[in-house]
């Protein structure tokens, strides 16, 4: 890849003592780097030591190097530019665009990729107005590193812990390999199909059997693949508004048939949403899609039982003998299908929602994938408190020689990166 001109941001956090051995890590690999701290940031770290690890010169004002116009130069030069850690607040003055500072102005006059490692509190990075920003840099098309789950400062733990310079050099390396200049991303050109939310079988006009998936994990895989440049066709099922909205914010029609883009010019994938509800129609929305794509990521939950037979009328209690028994039948296995039926260059990816047990969640995983006949099967555990209605997860992921190829830990959002990122490296 040769040397790159990257850009190293490091915000005002405790874990600015980690973006050391970052920048150590970029220099080794022979790249020209240029650290910006921001005035707080120095209050962690001290400008000599950024300047001996990047062996260029550092400073944080716009005032500094006037005659080479350093507050904009550095932006048009940088192949890359990464921030970390990245605070709620530089977040904040990213959202807003502000240039009150050497990094702010850097970011405003730069094309080069930009990606950030948020690190803060978790109550911080729950706040809605931190995930706002996130979403409005997402939508930029800014690349999210992190955050992960884990101790913080002060002895919490939760989300909000920046990944380790490892990961984040890591995840810088692959998007320098990744992105000669230009429209390309790497899943540009590709086409997927994912499935989000849960299916509804309906008892009668008005009950239903359902179950508690809210769809957020799948949304977040169809949003991860068109930031990196894949035509999403996201299926819907039964979706809760704002889960929906995420997708929708934007480009909203009234057809049911809605287009978004996603990513900036750099990576225009898009998400278009058809909408399901029951197994059947689910089916029916896959399998005439399934063909024409490429990746195939069935991450809704379906219900493996629908009744015999719908009632036409509402059941009555008094049409009972005070006990109500339903009979249920099995309803079409979408995922074993699809995988049993798969082209050759088709990637077909199965989810599994598990309750502990005897088995592992890797056994386990291992046996369904085997079931399923998919490519790659992501695992991840539930139960009363696990897993739904709430934002940090874990999956494990494998693949058809039995293999856990990742496992990762983080919010939604991190957890779906580490699929596509899986997927892709494939
Ligand atoms: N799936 C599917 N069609 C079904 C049931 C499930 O396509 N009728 C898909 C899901 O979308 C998911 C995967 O299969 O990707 C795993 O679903 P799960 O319900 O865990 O699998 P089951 O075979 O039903 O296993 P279990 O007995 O554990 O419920």
């Amino acid at each position: 890849m040769g040397t790159m001109f990257v850009v190293v941001g490091v915000t005002g956090g405790i874990a600015a003592y980690k973006a050391a051995q970052l920048v150590r890590l970029l220099v080794k690999d022979g790249h020209d780097v240029h650290v910006i701290p921001t005035d707080d940031a120095l209050r962690f770290v001290g400008l000599p030591t950024w300047e001996a690890l990047s062996r260029n010169t550092v400073t944080t004002s716009v005032h500094d190097d006037v005659a080479r116009v350093r507050h904009v130069a550095l932006g048009q030069q940088a192949d890359l530019i990464v921030i970390a850690p990245a605070t709620a607040n530089t977040i904040a003055k990213m959202a807003a665009g502000l240039a009150d500072d050497l990094l702010g102005t850097t970011l405003l006059a730069t094309t080069a990729p930009v990606m950030i490692a948020p690190a803060m509190h978790t109550e911080m990075w729950q706040h809605p107005a931190t995930q706002a920003n996130i979403d409005t840099l997402i939508s930029r098309g800014v690349h999210m590193i992190g955050p992960v789950s884990g101790e913080l400062t002060g002895g919490d733990t939760g989300p909000g812990r920046m990944m380790e310079p490892e990961q984040i050099h890591e995840a810088v390396t692959r998007e320098l390999r990744e992105e000669p200049a230009g429209p390309e991303g790497p899943a540009t050109g590709q086409r997927w199909l994912v499935t989000a939310g849960g299916t509804r079988e309906p008892l009668d006009p008005v009950r239903y059997i359902g179950n508690r998936s809210s769809g957020r994990q799948g949304v977040e895989v169809a949003l991860a693949a068109a930031r990196r440049g894949a035509d999403v066709t996201l299926v819907a099922v039964n979706l809760d508004p704002a889960v929906l909205a995420q997708v929708t914010r934007k480009h909203a029609s009234a057809a049911g048939d809605i287009r978004s883009r996603h990513g900036n010019a750099a990576h225009g994938g898009s998400v278009r949403v058809v909408r399901a509800s029951s197994t059947e129609e689910l089916r029916e929305a896959v399998i005439g899609r399934v063909r024409d794509a490429d990746v195939v990521v069935m991450a809704a939950a379906v219900s493996d039982y629908r009744m015999a037979e719908v009632a036409q009328e509402k059941l009555r209690k008094e049409d009972t003998d005070g006990t109500l028994t339903l009979r249920l039948v099995p309803t079409p296995d979408i995922l074993a299908e699809i995988s049993a039926s798969k082209g050759a260059d088709q990637t077909i990816v199965g989810f599994a929602a598990e309750t502990p047990g005897e088995a592992t969640l890797a056994e386990r995983a291992i046996r369904k994938r085997r079931r399923k006949g998919c490519d790659l099967l992501a695992a991840n555990e539930v139960g009363w408190e696990r897993g739904f209605e709430r934002d940090d997860n874990r999956l494990l992921i494998v693949d058809d020689r039995d293999e856990t190829v990742a496992d990762v830990v983080g919010s939604k959002r991190d957890t779906a990166e580490g699929l596509v990122a899986t997927i892709l490296a494939r």
